[in-house]
């Protein structure tokens, strides 16, 4: 659901942009602005600018900038809604009910969507049951993934039938419809008659929980080797799949001392009837660092058990990585003889798992282990390579604790002297570092020039239309009077004027909210544009402004200026009789001295 645009617009307003950036950045007075040194790009001279009375920032030289949610954006690295929701927090503003949660919107609420899944579960564990439909679902968990009815019905495992229409039938007589239920990501929406249809069939159901005990979402699986493997349910106003862990509703009473970190939605089954039921895993999805805070918020230490198979091995390392960084306690398991923990347990028992697990290695010592593992240490050069590539991981750990811990670790496997280590590990970040800095300041000079343009890639290539364009936009942004013209049609100018994408989409969301009934305020913006985005637009406004000819006439000739572009294209493009005309009536208007010059 989005948020409602009168609730982003209080947050802004009783936000003191002032008070907030001041938190981040030092900044100090300079006229009716606050001026600092950038928190998004490195520099030396200030040229980081907040302006109060309009509640906006703008940095000169890496051109980010935007209002108060964008800042919180870039400064938390958050998505739009949990920025909103940060500040909101900070002002003691509690969110507007459904929304904290939910990001599709289609009008359909949360509880709704969980009500759905709640009787979704329940018709696909009766299908499970019931032989008449259920039994290849049935055999394929007990005779080929050796599974007991106990954990069957632990983890309301379901079946659903082959046909399209079962579950949409079912749900039908429960009064859900067809809006709903295509929102739910419990049908499909048929291509020619609109109608829905099943969206899981013929596979086995997997659903997943939230600690709350909310059906969010649900995992179906073939039973034999076609594709695609899972069919997973989307975002819907319920459900996002980084916020959530397969199993956490079972895993969050006995995860105080240690999680086990898994692949697959089996390998957790697997787990937990073998007698650990701290086991989880991510919904098909690498981890992601909002996966790595919720194992914070549960528990000290991650045991990350990922399939054997190099793509598994790397993943860990990921993984490793991103847990680390919430001050994790990280610990990898490597199994030998196995294609993953499922297929560890039926082939060693429990037993050889647990020790396994009790023996798991730290995350250094397991790369240590790798490294060392590679080299025949006894011959000179060998030696330096695995100390050298050492260092660089070991330079690679934020904590300077750490980094003692494990140089002192790495020294003695390799019988070299601390010090040795240590001087090359600083090195590496020393230069690590230097890099970092070369390569920030490399990117805020190349968003600069137009060339290798992200945020409006065309402008390399209609350099003159995009430049024309940002004065137009430049000016309907700071001005609410040509706004209202344009939007009451007084002055004709449509989306179909612009030629590069980006421009086309800030002008038409400008009109969009021109109309709305909250009219145009920059922060709803925030909901379309990304926060780069944002420092674009913050740009045609901030450099507009510094023009001193912002008048009436000047709106009109750049407005014609664009016209002129874009006709000039089409004639480009158009057969030869209208490039000539095109060339004669440009011929005419020189003759005139009207062409106006850009
Ligand atoms: N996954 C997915 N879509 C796929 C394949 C995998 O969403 N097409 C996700 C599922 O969450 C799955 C996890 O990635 O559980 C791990 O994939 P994999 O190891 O292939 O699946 P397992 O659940 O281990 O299945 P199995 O052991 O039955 O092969
Ligand atoms: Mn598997």
């Amino acid at each position: 659901m989005r948020l409602p645009e009168n609730f982003i617009q209080e947050v802004v307003e009783r936000t003191d942009i002032e008070e907030l950036i001041g938190h981040y950045v030092t900044l100090k007075r300079a006229g009716a602005n606050l001026v600092g040194l950038c928190p998004f790009h490195s520099e030396k001279t200030p040229s980081f600018t907040v302006t109060p009375s309009k509640s906006m920032f703008y940095c000169f030289g890496c051109h980010a900038g935007g209002t108060a949610i964008t800042f919180v954006q870039k400064a938390e690295n958050l998505e739009f809604a949990d920025a909103v929701e940060f500040l909101a927090n900070r002002i003691g503003l509690p969110m507007p009910r459904e929304s904290a949660d939910s990001i599709r919107d289609a009008g359909v609420p949360r509880k709704r969507v969980l009500e759905m899944n709640l009787e979704a579960a329940k018709f696909f564990r009766a299908c499970l049951f019931d032989p008449r439909y259920g039994s290849p679902g049935m055999a394929y968990l007990k005779e080929e993934r050796g599974l007991s009815e106990a954990t069957i019905r632990h983890f309301g495992l379901g079946f659903a039938p082959e046909g399209f229409g079962m579950l949409t039938d079912h749900m039908h007589r429960l009064g859900f419809r067809d809006e709903e239920l295509q929102t739910a990501f419990l049908c499909g929406k048929s291509r020619n008659t609109g109608a829905s249809y099943d969206y899981f069939r013929n596979r086995v159901i997997f659903p997943i929980i939230d600690p709350a005990g909310n059906i969010v979402a649900f995992g179906g699986r073939v039973m034999d080797d076609s594709k695609p493997k899972y069919l997973n349910t989307s975002d819907t106003p319920a459900f996002r799949k980084s916020n959530h862990l397969f199993a956490l509703n079972f895993a969050r009473t006995c995860c105080a001392e240690q999680m086990i970190l898994c692949e697959g939605y089996m390998d957790v089954i697997a787990l937990h009837a073998a007698g650990f039921p701290y086991a989880v895993a991510t919904l098909g999805t690498a981890i992601t660092p909002n996966h790595a805070r919720i194992f914070a918020r549960y528990t000290k230490k991650v045991i990350i058990s990922y399939d054997a198979d190099e793509a598994g091995q790397n993943a860990a390392k990921k993984a490793m990585q991103v847990l680390g960084e919430v001050g994790m306690d990280v610990r990898v398991l490597r199994l030998t003889g196995a294609k993953d923990p499922d297929e560890y347990i039926r082939k060693f028992g429990a037993d050889r798992f647990r020790r396994v697990l009790d023996e798991s290695r730290t995350g250094f010592e397991y790369q240590l282990e790798g490294v060392l593992g590679k080299y025949r240490l006894e011959e000179g050069a060998e030696k330096i390579r695995a100390s050298g590539e050492l260092c660089q991981v070991i330079a690679s750990y934020p904590s300077a604790v750490e980094r003692e811990v494990y140089l002192a670790q790495a020294a003695a496997r390799l019988e070299l002297p601390a010090e040795v280590l240590r001087n090359s590990v600083q090195r590496i970040r020393d230069q690590q570092q230097a890099e970092l800095r070369r390569s920030r300041s490399r990117e805020a000079q190349a968003s600069i020039k137009h060339f290798g343009d992200r945020i409006n890639p065309e402008s390399a290539k209609e350099p003159r239309a995009a430049a024309v364009e940002e004065r137009v936009l430049g000016m309907l942004l700071l001005f609410g009077e040509y706004r209202q013209a344009v939007a009451s049609g007084e002055v004709a100018l449509s989306a179909d004027d612009f030629i590069t994408d980006f421009h086309r989409r800030v002008f038409e969301e400008l009109l969009r909210l021109q109309d709305s009934p909250s009219g145009f305020r920059p922060e709803l913006l925030g909901e379309t544009f990304g926060p780069d985005e944002m420092g674009r637009i913050q740009k045609m406004e901030v450099e507009r402004q510094g023009m001193s000819e912002n008048g009436p006439e000047v709106f009109r000739s750049a407005i014609a200026a664009l016209r002129e572009v874009r006709k000039q294209k089409e004639a480009q493009k158009g057969d030869l009789n209208t490039q000539l005309a095109y060339l004669r009536e440009k011929k005419a208007k020189l003759h005139k001295g009207k062409v106006d010059r850009t």
